[in-house]
């Protein structure tokens, strides 16, 4: 009671509990367990036994684990499942997909088998340019500034010929490097807006090796430009990072069939299916508040294999967020149309994706997971990421427009709840035959499982 009643003291005002700590990433994984577990949980031995459960048993497997970031204390599990029958080119894939959310590679696996008989996913990589960008400030003449550029713009680029060396034997590197003047969005503000091809890597160290090159050149060359004023003279480099909006680095998925072969629920016509997928498309291009959770349902199916093959899921979600606000208004991703009997569904998208570098190399499951995908090089793997957003999103749509959604969810969520109630093997088998005759809630799952244990 006492320890309870402190516990929740702590919570109102965490510096009760404990001072501020000293060193903390020179400790040991047990230190560090030992630690959080005395200072911010209830049940500290419970908290212990917990996180090192987490732990793999192959030592070398989890000091991997442990390098991968700071402060590791365990790991922390997705489930990694499998939808299968994904044609995409006219080639199969069974893909891999990382995710925590019941129904995902369900509804993913339906759409590829939906589709597998109907030609299957045609897809295309419309263009594979990255971006970064020196950020700086310059006072003085804008007319110096440019003549200036174009004087050490082959220099920028010797100067960072040690680092794109190896890049352009394997014909990438650098594409090109534009002075842009900003001036009228913010005062003084200028860029090196720089483009890079960075083939099978997602480049990002790459690029900010050649940026803060560029930076270090641009300074340096002004030092020295005799037509620049003292002022002048002193650029104030800000910043030199690549960026994850990456519209020229671009996907294209889709799917079409005759109207008549869209045969997906006995309970509404083809016709009239096509129409409402169309109806629903519509609406996610013209109101945001459906855009974004029509575009979440496409990013359950793109996280999932990008989080699965090892690559950065944060900046696929900045980029592609951005791309669908590009023209003034965030909307849908997808689109629809229904044309002289044919219904096509397609998606466009940016992504910067990797096959080689960063984690692909160095997790057995991402190698693994790129090995089921047939060790595809960068630009193949951005046509299957695109295709299970779009399959997703077929999904996802094609549930809204007909059944709605929670007949499925629920069904998918139900063996989530008997979970948490700790529900033996046979009691499942008995309410998961029970809930195919009754709706699915939370309470009615509790209900229903307290009934057959109080029989039992
Ligand atoms: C749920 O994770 C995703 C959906 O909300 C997507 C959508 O509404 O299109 C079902």
């Amino acid at each position: 009671m006492f320890k309870q009643l402190y516990h929740y003291l702590c919570r109102q005002n965490p510096y009760l509990m404990t001072k501020p700590v000293e060193g903390f990433s020179k400790w040991t994984k047990e230190e560090k367990i030992d630690w959080i577990a005395a200072q911010y949980t209830l049940d500290p031995e419970a908290a212990k036994t917990l996180l090192k459960s987490y732990l793999n048993s192959d030592a070398k497997l989890q000091q991997l684990h442990d390098e991968f970031i700071e402060n590791t204390i365990t790991n922390y599990y997705l489930p990694l499942g499998i939808a299968p029958n994904f044609l995409i080119n006219e080639k199969l894939y069974a893909i891999p997909m990382a995710i925590e959310e019941s129904s995902v590679v369900a509804a993913a696996s339906r759409a590829a088998k939906f589709w597998l008989d109907r030609g299957g996913f045609k897809t295309d990589v419309l263009g594979t340019e990255k971006i970064g960008q020196v950020h700086f400030l310059y006072q003085g003449d804008v007319a110096k500034l440019r003549a200036f550029f174009i004087e050490i713009k082959d220099k920028l680029i010797a100067d960072a010929a040690p680092i794109t060396k190896n890049m352009e034997k394997r014909g990438g590197g650098i594409i090109g490097v534009e002075l842009r003047d900003k001036t009228s969005e913010l005062e003084n503000y200028f860029q090196l807006h720089c483009a890079f091809e960075t083939l099978d890597a997602m480049g990002a160290n790459f690029i900010n090796s050649c940026l803060e090159q560029f930076a270090q050149t641009l300074q340096r060359e002004a030092k020295n430009y005799d037509a620049f004023t003292e002022d002048e003279r002193n650029i104030e480099v800000v910043m030199s990072i690549l960026s994850n909006y990456v519209p020229n680095c671009l996907v294209r998925a889709e799917v079409s069939c005759p109207i008549s072969e869209l045969t997906l629920k006995a309970s509404i016509s083809p016709k009239d299916f096509a129409n409402k997928m169309v109806r629903a498309i519509e609406i996610a291009k013209v109101e945001p508040h459906r855009a974004v959770t029509h575009n979440k349902g496409i990013m359950n199916g793109i996280d999932a294999v990008v989080l699965a093959t090892g690559n950065d899921f944060r900046a696929v979600e900045a980029g592609i967020h951005a791309y669908a606000a590009k023209d003034g208004r965030y909307s849908s991703l997808t689109h629809a149309e229904v044309e002289k009997g044919v219904f096509r569904f397609w998606i466009e998208i940016p992504m910067a994706l990797g096959t080689v570098g960063g984690l692909t190399n160095l997790h057995p499951l991402v190698k693994l997971a790129l090995e089921i995908l047939g060790n595809p090089s960068a630009k193949e793997l951005m046509q299957i990421v695109a295709v299970a957003g779009l399959a997703q999103n077929f999904a996802a749509v094609s549930s809204l427009v007909t059944t709605g959604i929670q007949e499925g969810h629920m069904k998918m969520h139900l063996l989530n709840i008997l979970n948490q109630l700790g529900a033996t093997e046979s009691e499942k088998n008995i309410l998961i035959t029970h809930f195919k005759k009754n709706t699915v809630t939370h309470s009615a799952v509790v209900e229903a499982f307290d009934q057959l244990k109080s029989k039992s």
